[in-house]
């Protein structure tokens, strides 16, 4: 199985996770990323199910209009039943690491409006601990030497993501060389240092539920 079959499949497994709890008023948050991306696919054939999404990026709310799915603003929502995206890494306690494709911040508020968060991965990014990924923070422009410069005390090694501004008109670094062994400790002490939009932890709010897409199909991981 190829690593976009196994995207494939767990992203129809979200969709057949989330059906049961879906009503014709529900609103359904939606990541991402390429393996969002086949969610959003998957989705499209249980429109009829729900209400509507609120998106996490100005990409997947094109990608949830052009299946004819009504995207909301989330100011004007007042419960989201269920949030589902990909994660660059995962590890045992269901903490994340986000933001490889720079959208961490929208997905981070869309995710702490829902009542469950339903990660869907391929089992290439389960690690023991974070780190392997480098972390992404996303700063405010006029912040960026200075938060680089914070994060190096922190022992990481901050690489500026040159050319590319998130859909909020911020930047992102990304830090190497971190070991994350108390996620939800960094990820507080990364949010406090001034000029840091936030930085692509979800450890405070992390993951429900893994979907997790193996060789050998997939895997349904809780704690
Ligand atoms: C985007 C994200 C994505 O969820 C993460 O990068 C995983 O992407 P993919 O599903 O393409 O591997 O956090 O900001």
């Amino acid at each position: 199985m190829t690593q976009d079959e196994m995207k494939q499949a767990v992203a129809q497994a979200a969709v057949d996770y989330i059906k049961p709890k879906l009503s014709e008023d529900s609103i359904v948050g939606v990541g991402t990323g390429s393996t969002a991306n086949f969610f959003i696919d998957a989705l499209a054939e249980i429109k009829h199910l729900f209400d509507g999404a609120v998106a996490s990026s100005e990409a997947t709310a094109e990608r949830l209009k052009n299946h004819g799915i009504t995207v909301y603003e989330l100011n004007n929502v007042a419960e989201m039943e269920v949030y589902v995206d990909g994660a660059d890494e995962f590890d045992g306690g269901l903490n994340l690491v986000k933001g490889g494709g720079g959208a961490l911040t929208r997905e981070k508020i869309v995710a702490a409006v829902a009542k469950e968060f339903v990660c869907i991965v391929d089992s290439t990014k389960k690690v023991d601990v974070l780190g392997e990924f480098p972390l992404p923070v996303e700063v405010i422009p006029m912040a960026r030497s200075y938060v680089a410069r914070e994060l190096v005390k922190l022992d990481g090694m901050p690489v500026w993501r040159e050319g590319f501004v998130t859909d909020n008109g911020n930047l992102i670094l990304d830090v190497h060389d971190m070991e994350i062994t108390e996620p939800k400790e960094l990820e507080e002490f990364v949010n406090n240092i001034t000029g840091v939009v936030t930085n692509g932890l979800f450890a405070n709010r992390g993951a429900d539920i893994v979907l997790m897409g193996t060789e050998q199909g997939v895997e349904t991981l809780t704690l």
